[in-house]
């Protein structure tokens, strides 16, 4: 909240805080989510309603969403009808990302604050019933002492001013000049150093705010133009283009509607129009400003100190010379476009991976139109492109001449188009170049089409209500509180922002801050390191590496039994991304700095290549052993099977990426070295028993000298198993060798660049079939990219065969191998290995389909497995035959998805529609899980609260809670009190290796149940020797009477155990089905996931709402790794796509528009714990469904497209590629599909 002493007024808004720079809050009170409520105060009504929603699960985003949502809803108060509606609430977190919830439940939190909500329609939630709903407090105001506080800072000798007038400025930067000083920067909003974050680094010798000077904070509406100051911000523009007189002209109206899309409104909050403009003047930034106000006939009013004030067009402007350091944009000019006896047209497009805004464009267009009323004939056009790999938006001039004093026609848009292509060309370099450029022809024909007469190509989905969603969920009481919805544990805590993670943790004194140096090279001899510019970077206290490892250490960054892998790359480097050394400094910023200053001298003569693909390994035979036991079996006879076989195809190949983990929170540690040589690590990790003996053997001391905490984990999946050990032993060698505590907090560059990700692989495959479609046999050859160390990948062979068995293939037969390269090694991530063995069998199932020309759902039914077929496939993992619910559930979704007459529908539709195609998908999983040993204690404490230890790490799946309610169920036999009184007594803690030993991994999505079941050991253990008294007191007793009394009589009230899986089977199949339906722009190949239908198997489900977040949470995490993460590297393996601004993953507009999720209770499986089933990975699988989907809507563009072009058209045997991205889609369904259209649609008319 900023207050102006002068205006006594306030004025509120939201902002991201790594962009803000200090000296701008001057005159601002901030309110972080904790400020909101708080578990002191009292929690805000938002926190409370991610609560009940169920709306958080790592917690890492949630103080986050809460802040836009309170944005949200502010704004809401400032519009005309002051309402908050469920389309604001659509949009409130539209910037916001998480990696953990899939955001359905975060919209519903968001929409029940909505005055248009039917708190029916709302999604699965604890509390928010009719009847049953308040409105919230969302109101926050200037504290009164500190307007008296507030001070202006002078414009004197401050490194910051904040002038207050045109003058004032002028005379300043006059003063600048003279003294000869360049370095000024002139800051409006600051936010463009999200973008180039070298000037994030870069200190100036003065900054000049511009924002306070009152001449170009205003909107100003002259007779034909409205005048806007350079410094109003993204947000004020649209809300005055949305406000006065102003909403009556439509071209403001598109205008407001296409900057909502510009970043995310915490950035539009403080980035400003003239901000934007001269980013992409001076840096060429891709901005859609720019494009949008060049074709609305934009001008800028310039300001330099020896030319004064100029108005250049914004088209001049963009073309100039950069800007000068000393230039200054006043304000931006829109006209009002009279426009008597014609109609004015105006439209913007863009094309970019997330349709409601966060992602650069690939390509943005507007388009003006001025056309004779009565005749039609265009008297005057502008036609703006930008964002496609140009210096700047451009106006195609030629095009607009040559469509002076025309009417449409067919041939006109022909030429048109013919002519734009010549045009509208990317720079060499620029990524996706031929995509990029078939988009500009798209959308001319959107706009052109629009002035014909027949139907218009249809409008973007998101014009139109959004998100919907249902849930059934089983609450089953036999073993209550077990069962029970109850939702998640500290839940409020990470809204309010007071959780706290590794980073929260306070700096001990003396803390040092650690940035890793990685290699840059795939293999290389390390001749040595330097930094550039200077021989010692501002705070740099040291630079470990190898040499610091003390003598009785070892250089060992991983150590999991016998396997080890070095820290720091010793004399070699093996891949790019290893590595090398930690530089360490007084601060974060400084470490960070420092790292990025680092030169590593490399040198390769003499050395053989590197291996950098997974065909020269097996070429050179560079292959990780894979033992036996780990070796999956095989299935019959394959021979046999594909001579039975009506129909082969052979050797075919298939190709998969990788994919980037995306926890919000990165890689970190903290650690202290303790007396007596000891050292305590804050890790952030999920395995702290291998993270301890690692540390151990690096510093070569005792294991009870190591001690590692780990309360909770800002989002894992996988990748906090193997690589959150470096991090820690590094900082632990460090605060080793400095005698101070060393942290680290890996910046997202890095951690993507060290970290890895998914296995890519290749697959061949031949594969033997009937003429009905049932398949006799499959071969494979699958060769997985491990990297240079093995890590865990070990476990891949068994994992991709285990989702691949999901069909009854006859006979299975398969040569795995796994590579060793000079590439970054890969982790297991969410689903590791499962979810390319469902991928290679839906491309399988797919192609035969395609090759007899049956529906693709035909050839799934009949190769779904029996129970014979499965035992023979799965062996005892199959259980009993009533444990096999997939082939039922298979049936059910077809009933409860209206799966036939859909498809029926949806072959309607692309029987009507040119130029959107729908897809629709039904598809199976099978995921085997096995259990593992898991230990756990509950100790009871004297005022009768409990508290309990288990070694399974909270990452956000929901495990304190189910222990928490297993704890309630196992000591609620003791009938004292009520259960949830005794639910409420207990406290789930930190992990602590020197409490908790064996704490083994939290990873396979069973250590939930594996802690359960410890805990229940344990309070079995408590309830018989609690029994006794009891029985002893021989009428109803308390809980707290009971516990003071086995005090008094020294009862051992804490009990520890180490569950094992013992006799029964280790592992169990999980079963989903889910249905997808998606439209397919062909335009731009956009694919937007119209309805998704979920039925997952949870057998009885210890808490159904922690599951349901599993479920939706793993599919969308899955959407992103099939539809949309793109994660590319150069030859030699370095990330090309190493940020936030090009690796996409899912937002809450990629997510299906309805989603519905059906969880099944399959009733008591005794062998299990409770009769519980895994929920974290398996549903991860289901996406495969919205890419099924996908590459049905292509074949049917692909099908039209033939029809246009004959024999010269595509195949319709095809593979779709993941991630299917938009411009793969479009690829696949035509670059030249608009050409094609015009090009046949003139033949059609000829032949009349
Ligand atoms: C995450 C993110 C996503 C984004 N997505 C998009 C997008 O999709 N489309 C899009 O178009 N833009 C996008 N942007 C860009 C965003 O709109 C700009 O960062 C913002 O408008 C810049 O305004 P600012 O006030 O913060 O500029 P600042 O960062 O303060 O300034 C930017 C530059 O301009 C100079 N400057 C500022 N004002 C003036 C002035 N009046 N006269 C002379 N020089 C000046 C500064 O010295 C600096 O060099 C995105 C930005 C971010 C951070
Ligand atoms: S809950 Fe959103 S990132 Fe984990």
């Amino acid at each position: 909240m900023r207050y102006d002493p002068i205006l006594k007024n306030v004025e509120d808004f939201t902002v991201s805080s790594c962009l803000t720079l200090l000296c701008s809050v001057n005159h601002c009170s901030i309110t972080t989510s904790e400020g909101l409520g708080n578990s002191r105060d009292g929690f805000h009504s938002i926190h409370n309603r991610f609560t009940g929603f169920h709306a958080s699960q790592c917690g890492f985003c949630t103080p986050g969403m809460s802040v836009s949502l309170f944005s949200a809803l502010l704004d809401s108060t400032k519009s005309s009808s002051q309402e908050f509606t469920v389309r604001e609430a659509e949009k409130a977190v539209s910037g916001n990302l998480c990696r953990c919830t899939g955001y359905r439940p975060i919209m519903d939190a968001c929409k029940s604050f909505a005055s248009d909500v039917d708190i029916e329609d709302l999604g699965f939630n604890s509390f928010c019933k009719k009847g049953d709903y308040s409105l919230p407090r969302f109101v926050c105001t200037f504290p009164e002492f500190l307007k008296d506080e507030i001070k202006s800072i002078g414009s004197g000798s401050y490194k910051w001013c904040s002038p207050e007038s045109i003058e004032e400025l002028q005379s300043l930067l006059g003063a600048c000049k003279a003294n000869g000083s360049d370095d000024v920067k002139l800051v409006a909003g600051n936010t463009s150093t999200g973008y180039y974050k070298a000037e994030k680094e870069r200190s100036y010798d003065k900054y000049v705010d511009l924002t306070r000077i009152a001449e170009m904070r205003e909107v100003r509406e002259r007779h034909d133009r409205v005048e806007i100051g350079a410094v109003v911000t993204i947000s004020k523009v649209i809300a005055a283009l949305k406000e006065m007189r102003l909403s009556k002209i439509m071209l403001f109206g598109k205008l407001a509607a296409h900057m909502e899309k510009i970043a995310a409104r915490f950035i539009r909050n403080i980035g400003s129009i003239g901000g934007n403009l001269v980013m992409a003047q001076r840096q060429h930034f891709p901005s859609d400003m720019a494009t949008i106000l060049v074709a609305a006939g934009a001008s800028v009013n310039i300001m330099s100190l020896s030319r004064g004030i100029d108005k250049v067009t914004l088209e001049e402007f963009l073309q100039g010379p950069p800007l000068d350091a000393y230039d200054l944009v006043l304000s931006i000019e829109i006209p009002f476009w009279h426009h008597k006896h014609s109609e004015l047209l105006f439209e913007t497009y863009r094309a970019a991976p997330r349709p409601q805004g966060s992602a650069l464009a690939y390509l943005n267009a507007a388009f003006l139109a001025q056309v004779k009323e009565d005749t039609k004939v265009i008297i005057n056009c502008r036609l703006a492109f930008g964002a496609f790999g140009t210096k700047h938006a451009i106006r195609c001039k030629e095009v607009e001449e040559f469509l002076c004093g025309k009417v449409i026609t067919d041939n006109v848009l022909y030429e048109a188009i013919t002519l734009l292509g010549k045009i509208v060309r990317p720079q060499d370099g620029t990524s996706n170049l031929a995509y990029r450029s078939s988009l500009a022809p798209g959308f001319l024909f959107k706009f052109l089409h629009s002035l014909k007469t027949e139907k218009q190509p249809s409008s973007s989905h998101l014009d139109q209500p959004m998100l919907s969603s249902s849930q059934r969920v089983p609450i089953d009481r036999e073993f209550y509180p077990v069962g029970e919805a109850a939702t998640k544990c500290g839940a409020s805590l990470q809204a309010s922002g007071e959780a706290v993670y590794v980073d929260d943790i306070p700096a001990p004194t003396n803390c040092l801050y650690g940035a890793f140096i990685y290699s840059t090279k795939p293999y290389a001899k390390i001749k040595g390191m330097r930094f550039k510019e200077k021989s010692v970077p501002d705070g740099v206290v040291g630079v470990i590496s190898c040499k610091d490892v003390p003598k009785s250490g070892k250089n060992v960054g991983f150590k999991f039994s016998s396997f080890t892998e070095p820290l720091f790359a010793d004399e070699f480097t093996l891949h790019v991304g290893q590595c090398i050394a930690l530089v360490v400094a007084d601060t974060q910023r400084h470490a960070d700095s420092a790292a990025s200053l680092a030169v590593v001298d490399y040198e390769t003569e003499g050395l053989e290549p590197p291996i950098l693909s997974v065909e020269e390994a097996v070429k050179k035979s560079s292959l990780f052993e894979i033992y036996p036991f780990l070796y999956p079996q095989q299935v019959g006879d394959t021979s046999k099977g594909m001579s039975e076989a009506d129909h082969r195809i052979l050797s075919s190949e298939i190709r998969i990426g990788s994919q980037y983990f995306f926890y919000m929170e990165t890689q970190t540690a903290l650690a202290v070295p303790d007396e007596d040589n000891s050292i305590v690590v804050y890790s952030s990790c999920q395995i702290p028993q291998y993270v301890h003996s690692t540390v151990a053997a690096s510093l070569g001391i005792p294991e009870n000298k190591v001690r590692i905490i780990t309360r909770r984990v800002g989002g894992g999946f996988g990748g906090k198993a193997v690589r959150s050990m470096p991090v820690a032993t590094a900082c632990a060698v460090a605060a080793n060798k400095l005698q101070r505590p060393v942290r680290t907090y890996v910046n997202r560059k890095t951690d993507m660049i060290m970290t890895g990700g998914r296995h890519p692989m290749k697959i061949t495959y031949s594969v033997g079939f009937k003429s009905t479609g049932k398949i006799t046999a499959l071969e494979l050859e699958i060769l997985i990219d491990a990297g240079a160390t093995l890590g865990l990948s070990m476990l891949m062979p068994s994992n991709i065969i285990g989702a691949l068995k999901k069909y009854n293939w006859g006979a299975l037969s398969f040569d795995i191998k796994l590579c060793k390269t000079n590439l970054l090694s890969k982790a297991i991530m969410r689903a590791p290995g499962d979810v390319q063995g469902t991928y290679i069998a839906e491309a399988i199932i797919e192609n035969v389909a395609s090759s007899l020309s049956l529906e693709v759902d035909t050839i799934r039914k009949i190769n779904l497995h029996t129970y014979e077929s499965l035992a023979l496939f799965y062996k005892d993992a199959a259980g009993e035959p009533h444990e096999y619910t997939l082939s039922s559930m298979w049936d059910k979704m077809g009933v409860s998805s209206k799966f036939e007459e859909r498809v029926s529908r949806v072959r309607d539709f692309n029987g009507s529609n040119i130029w959107r195609k729908r897809g629709i998908s039904r598809v199976p999983i099978i995921y085997p899980v096995s259990m593992f040993a898991t230990p756990g204690r509950v100790s009871v404490l004297s005022d009768g609260t409990i508290v309990v230890e288990v070694g399974g790490i909270e990452l956000g799946q929901g495990l304190w809670t189910k222990v928490k309610q297993m704890a309630g169920y196992a000591l609620g036999v003791l009938q004292c009190d009520g259960t949830e009184e005794l639910v409420d007594k207990i406290r789930v803690v930190q992990s602590d290796t020197l409490s908790m030993v064996q704490g083994n991994f939290t990873g396979g999505s069973t250590t939930s149940e594996g802690s359960c079941a410890a805990v229940r050991l344990c309070c079995q253990t408590l309830v018989k020797r609690l029994k006794p008294l009891i029985e002893k007191s021989g009428g109803p007793i308390t809980w707290n009477n009971l516990i003071s009394q086995a005090y008094a009589q020294s009862v051992n009230l804490s009990a520890s155990d180490l569950y094992t899986p013992g006799e029964t089977p280790t592992r169990y199949l999980n079963y989903g089905v889910a249905v997808s339906e998606v439209e397919v722009d062909l335009v731009t190949g956009e694919t937007t996931v119209l309805q998704t239908d979920i039925l997952y198997d949870s057998g009885k489900s210890l808490n159904p709402a922690v599951d349901l977040g599993q479920i939706e949470g793993a599919f969308v995490q899955g959407l992103g790794f099939f539809m949309l993460e793109e994660y590319i590297t150069d030859s030699e393996g370095r990330l090309l796509t190493d940020s936030t601004w090009t690796y996409k993953i899912p937002t809450v507009d990629t997510i299906p528009r309805q989603f519905n999720v059906e969880i099944l209770n399959s009733g008591r499986h005794e062998k299990r714990v409770l009769s519980s089933k895994a929920s974290g990975e398996p549903p991860l699988l289901l996406a495969a469904s919205v890419h099924c989907a996908t590459r049905e809507a292509i074949k049917e563009a692909r099908k039209q497209l033939r029809m246009w072009k004959g024999e010269d058209g595509p195949s319709l045997m095809f593979q779709l590629p993941v991630p299917a991205s938009m411009p793969v889609v479009k690829e696949l369904c035509g670059l030249d599909i608009v050409e094609s259209y015009l090009d046949w649609k003139s033949k059609v008319i000829s032949s009349f």
